[in-house]
């Protein structure tokens, strides 16, 4: 499938152009401080605030963080969101506690060309996640163009993403086009061999996926706890590893065509807690002992994938393939996401998932890909083949492959 937006006309006059600029700040937050590294989902937004602001426009930016359920909750507040994007920009962002209404409207009409405002958390307000059309009109008012930037959050049909898009003139944003280009282009132009790696833990979010690209894929790559789930599948004895119980009966019913492409590790570093001090052994799967918990993938099973990764013309990687909020069972992960990165040019590489980004940030390789996605769920369920309620309003075509 391919699908084309409609992007921001280069001769669209934006000087004192009141722009609605939807981003996903939803990055986690720690101590009152936003966690967004060089390549985070707010960095990457105020690139494009940025372009919007040098051409004299008044950016109004909405963004959700985290789900209060329609709830002013004070740990949900966007200030760090504030307070990072206003570092980036070199200016201090306020914060209006009200969505819409006259106060909203109060504060967009003090706004001067190349400032910029960022309203309460949307979801904050019951309505967003119910995609209503009253508070879509409502938050259209504040606007002249609307401009959706948020591709991780735009598989959600919420208000802020889907009906407001109707209200006024709507675009896509740069980032958001190229999340859309890149992914989309997989389908039409495959370069083979193609390489799925899945890794982390719930079977229901990768399955689709797998699904999905199983056809075109020639070999899928499994780690973390999904591969466990794999293992445990097959008869091998897990200890007492992490795997997705309920994955099992589903892998037990996989097609034949599909399980031949599935590629499991061979060795795996066990241990036996998750603390960082716990002692470490590698084993062959067969050789897993009934008190150990897998933590990463072994030396043998690196080598293998390496070299699987090191031939392949497209490389689609999402999920940690060891524990990797303890460093030391990241090594396997690390291998994986060096590998990947030396392949961008040579092959099409697509790279993603909440858990995988700040290994990517602090390993210094986000920026080494052909895209280092923002979305975790998003970019699974686009690769899945879904729907996006965000990118509907928002398309000029969308041509099915023949
Ligand atoms: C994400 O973090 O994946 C997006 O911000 C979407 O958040 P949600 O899963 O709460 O809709």
């Amino acid at each position: 499938m391919s699908i084309r937006l409609r992007k921001i006309p280069q001769d669209l006059q934006l000087k004192g152009k009141c722009v609605i600029f939807r981003m996903d700040g939803n990055v986690p937050i720690e101590k009152g401080r936003a966690v967004d590294g060089p390549h985070g989902r707010i960095a990457r937004a105020a690139v494009d605030i940025d372009w919007l602001l040098q051409r004299g426009a008044r950016v109004i930016v909405l963004t959700h963080l985290g789900r209060p359920n329609g709830k002013r909750k004070a740990a949900y507040s966007v200030a760090p969101i504030a307070k990072r994007l206003g570092s980036l920009l070199g200016t201090k962002i306020s914060v209006s506690r009200t969505l819409c209404g006259m106060r909203a409207e109060h504060a967009v009409a003090n706004l001067k060309d190349g400032q910029i405002l960022l309203l309460e958390n949307i979801r904050f307000d019951s309505r967003e996640t119910e995609n209503d059309s009253e508070f879509a009109k409502l938050l259209a008012r504040l606007g002249d163009i609307y401009i959706n930037d948020a591709f991780s959050v735009s598989h959600r049909k919420h208000t802020s993403v889907n009906a407001i898009a109707k209200e006024i003139p709507s675009y896509a944003g740069p980032l958001l086009s190229n999340e859309v280009n890149v992914l989309s282009q997989l389908e039409k132009n495959t370069k083979h061999p193609f390489v799925l790696l899945m890794g982390g833990l719930k079977i229901e979010t990768k399955l689709p996926v797998i699904e999905h690209l199983s056809k075109q894929t020639d070999q899928i790559l499994l780690g973390g706890a999904l591969a466990t789930t794999f293992l445990a599948a097959h008869g091998v004895s897990v200890g007492r590893s992490v795997f997705d119980a309920e994955g099992v009966e589903v892998v037990k019913k996989m097609s034949k065509d599909i399980l031949e492409k599935i590629i499991l590790p061979e060795d795996v570093v066990v241990a036996s807690s998750f603390r960082k001090d716990a002692k470490k052994r590698i084993v062959v799967v067969s050789a897993i002992g009934s008190r150990d918990r897998i933590v990463d993938i072994g030396p043998k099973t690196h080598e293998h994938f390496i070299k699987l990764i090191s031939q392949a013309k497209t490389i689609v990687w999402n999920g940690p393939f060891g524990y990797c909020e303890i460093g030391s069972f990241c090594d396997g992960t690390r291998a994986i996401a060096q590998a990947i990165a030396k392949r961008t040019g040579a092959a099409v590489t697509i790279v993603g998932g909440g858990d995988t980004g700040p290994v990517l940030e602090q390993m210094k390789l986000a920026d080494q890909f052909t895209l280092f996605s923002t979305g975790g769920g998003a970019m699974l369920e686009f690769l899945a083949g879904q729907t996006f309620p965000g990118l509907e309003p928002l398309k000029i075509y969308d041509v099915q492959n023949t």
